[in-house]
C-alpha cells in the first residue's frame, strides 16, 4: 500500500516539473529542487508503515453483500478494523449491523466480497483451500453463542479438548497422545473447569461448557479466538464467570481475543469495544487505569468516532439530530480541533429552521 502512495507522490511530482518547464533558468532550477523533493517526498512515503502493518487483525474497506431471493443486503459497508496482538476487545452494535458477518469472515468461515483482510498474515480472500484448512484448524479458535454447537456429547470434555489437536495431526506415537492429553487437563484446569475432565456435555452447565468450549478453542495454541455472544445464553453470574476464562486465555497464553457481545458487563470489562454500525465501525471506547493524586486508581472511559482511511466519519444519530443536521454541514480547522457546524444559511440546523 505504501506502494500506492509513491505513485501518487511521482504523479504529482510530475506535474510540478512540468508546470515549471517554461524554458528560463530560474524554472529549471525550480525543477531540480522540486525533483529532489520529490524524491524525498517519496522516500518518506516508502517508510510510512502501510495500513495495519503491525496489526494481527487487518479490515480494509471490507465489504460482505448477501443476495437472497434477488435482493441485495450489504452487510458490511467498507469495514476498516485493525486489531493488535494480545489485545482482548469486544464489538458491539446493533441486530443486524453486521457483527456475525465480520466474525465468520475473520474465522475463515466466509469469504467477503470485496476489501482486504488478513489475520496473522493470512490473506483471507486469497487463500487456497489447504491454507483456509491451516488457518481454521491453527490460528483461528471460535467459540459460539449456542452451547451446544461447540461440544460434541458424546465425548468428555477433554476428548473435545484433544479432537482438534488430533485433527492438526501432530504425531500419532503415544507420546505425543500423552501431550496432547497433558495439555488438555492443564487447558481445562486454566479455565476452572479441571473438574469436568471426564464429564460429557450433557453433564455440564451451560457456563461450565462455554468455559470448556474456550479450552476447545485454545488447544491448537491459536493467535486469535473469536466469540460471537459466548455469554448471549447465561444468566450475568455465569456470563461474567465465563468472561473471565477469556481473560485468562488472553493474560496466561498472550492470546488475542475478540469478543461479540450484547452483555455489558463484558463490553464494560475490556479495554477498547468498537462499535458496528451498518456494517462499518461507527466509534469506539478505550478504557485507561488513572492514578490520582490520593493514589487512588480508577478507570477512565472515552469515546472515539472511528475515521476511516477516506476521512469518512460518522457522527452519532443523537447529535445530528439535537442540530438538526441532515445533508451537510461546514467545516472549520482550528489550530487543534474542527469544528463541524450546521449549515444555517441553507435553513438546515436547529437555529433557523422556519418550517
Ligand atoms: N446468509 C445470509 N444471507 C442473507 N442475508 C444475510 C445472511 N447472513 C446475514 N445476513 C444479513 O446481513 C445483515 C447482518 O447480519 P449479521 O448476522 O452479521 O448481524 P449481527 O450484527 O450479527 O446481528 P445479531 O446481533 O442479531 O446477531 C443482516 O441484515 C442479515 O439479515
Ligand atoms: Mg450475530
Amino acid at each position: 500500500m505504501s506502494g500506492e502512495g509513491g505513485e501518487d507522490a511521482v504523479r504529482q511530482g510530475t506535474d510540478e516539473v512540468t508546470g515549471g518547464g517554461s524554458g528560463d533558468a530560474g524554472a529549471r532550477g525550480g525543477a531540480v529542487r522540486s525533483l529532489a523533493e520529490l524524491e524525498r517526498q517519496v522516500a518518506e512515503r516508502r517508510q510510512r508503515p502501510a495500513y495495519g502493518e503491525d496489526a494481527l487483525i487487518s479490515c480494509d474497506r471490507l465489504v460482505r453483500i448477501f443476495t437472497a431471493d434477488g435482493v441485495e443486503v450489504q452487510a458490511l459497508q467498507g469495514l476498516d478494523l485493525l486489531v493488535n496482538k494480545g489485545e482482548l476487545m469486544a464489538l458491539v452494535g446493533a441486530s443486524g449491523s453486521g457483527k456475525s458477518t465480520l466474525l465468520n469472515i475473520l474465522a475463515g468461515l466466509d469469504v467477503p466480497t470485496a476489501g482486504a483482510a488478513s489475520v496473522g498474515g493470512y490473506d483471507l480472500l486469497s487463500m487456497d483451500a489447504a491454507s483456509r484448512l491451516r488457518y481454521r484448524r491453527e490460528v483461528v479458535g471460535f467459540v459460539w453463542q449456542q452451547t451446544a454447537r461447540n461440544l460434541l456429547p458424546y465425548l468428555t470434555a477433554a476428548q473435545n479438548v484433544v479432537l482438534p489437536m488430533q485433527l492438526a495431526g501432530r504425531g500419532g506415537s503415544f507420546r505425543a497422545k500423552r501431550q496432547r492429553a497433558a495439555r488438555a487437563t492443564e487447558l481445562l484446569d486454566m479455565l476452572g473447569v479441571g473438574y469436568c475432565h471426564d464429564r460429557h456435555p450433557g453433564q455440564m452447565s451451560g457456563g461450565e461448557q462455554q468455559r470448556a468450549a474456550i479450552a476447545v478453542a485454545l488447544a491448537n495454541n491459536p493467535s486469535v479466538v473469536l466469540a460471537d455472544e459466548p455469554t448471549g445464553e447465561l444468566d450475568s453470574a455465569t456470563g461474567e464467570q465465563v468472561f473471565a476464562s477469556f481473560r485468562t486465555a488472553n493474560e496466561e497464553l498472550g492470546t488475542t481475543v475478540v469478543v461479540v457481545t450484547h452483555d455489558h458487563a463484558v463490553a464494560d470489562a475490556v479495554r477498547r469495544t468498537v462499535a458496528i454500525r451498518d456494517g462499518r465501525t461507527a466509534s469506539e471506547v478505550v478504557r485507561h487505569t488513572e492514578v490520582d493524586e490520593h493514589g487512588q486508581e480508577s478507570v477512565v472511559a472515552r469515546e472515539y468516532a472511528t475515521v476511516d482511511r477516506a476521512g469518512r466519519l460518522q457522527l452519532p444519530r443523537d447529535y445530528t439530530d439535537t442540530l438538526e443536521i441532515r445533508s451537510r454541514v461546514l467545516l472549520e480547522l482550528e489550530t487543534d480541533h474542527i469544528g463541524v457546524w450546521p449549515d444555517r444559511r441553507s435553513g438546515e440546523g436547529k437555529a433557523e429552521r422556519q418550517d
